[in-house]
């Protein structure tokens, strides 16, 4: 358990797919915490999507993009913000996310993959033939960087309401 610090922010890590974005928005609107996106915040600051940023600037220019978005976020107090899968993978992002509490949204791989079929145009890191490989491959790469997370919230069949409730439960 993880006690809140009043005005503490929550930080959603996880892997494409967990639901980071919908959860994190119920669990704003329960907390009574203004909601960031993170990669909608850098696509409005980048003027393009992150396929763009992808195609043209490359994922290592993408990433610097997210370090800097993610170090705005902490001069704001009271947020919940969904973080984009990758962002465990930088290690100054972690002296960031530490300022805040980091829950691991960690959905079940089968439930995530299903969920993905419908939603690999908007993720260039899935571009390819076998869905199944390509996230297992990258998710054997981060579990190591996802588990260092202050909450493991395991989910299955769970709606996002339930979700967000595990979340605050953890917390308190
Ligand atoms: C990425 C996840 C995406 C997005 C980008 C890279 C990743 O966010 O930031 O495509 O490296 O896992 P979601 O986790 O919201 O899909």
């Amino acid at each position: 358990t993880v006690h809140t610090i009043k005005g503490r922010s929550i930080f959603l890590i996880g892997m494409m797919g967990s639901g980071k974005s919908q959860t994190g928005l119920k669990l704003a609107e329960l907390l009574k915490y203004k909601y960031i996106d993170l990669d909608t915040l850098i696509e409005k600051l980048a003027k393009k999507s992150i396929n763009q940023i992808f195609n043209d600037e490359g994922e290592d220019n993408f990433r610097e993009l997210e370090a800097n978005c993610l170090k705005e976020t902490i001069k704001i107090p009271s947020l919940v913000i969904s973080t984009g899968g990758g962002i465990v993978t930088k290690s100054e992002n972690w002296g960031i996310l530490r300022q805040g509490i980091i829950a691991w949204i960690d959905l079940d791989k089968d439930i995530a993959i299903e969920r993905l079929k419908n939603e690999i145009k908007n993720r260039p890191l899935l571009q390819g033939k076998n869905l199944n490989d390509l996230y297992m491959s990258i998710f054997q790469s981060r579990e190591n960087l996802y588990s260092q997370a202050d909450l493991r919230i395991q989910v299955k069949k769970e709606n996002i309401e339930e979700v967000a409730l595990k979340i605050i439960n953890a917390i308190n």
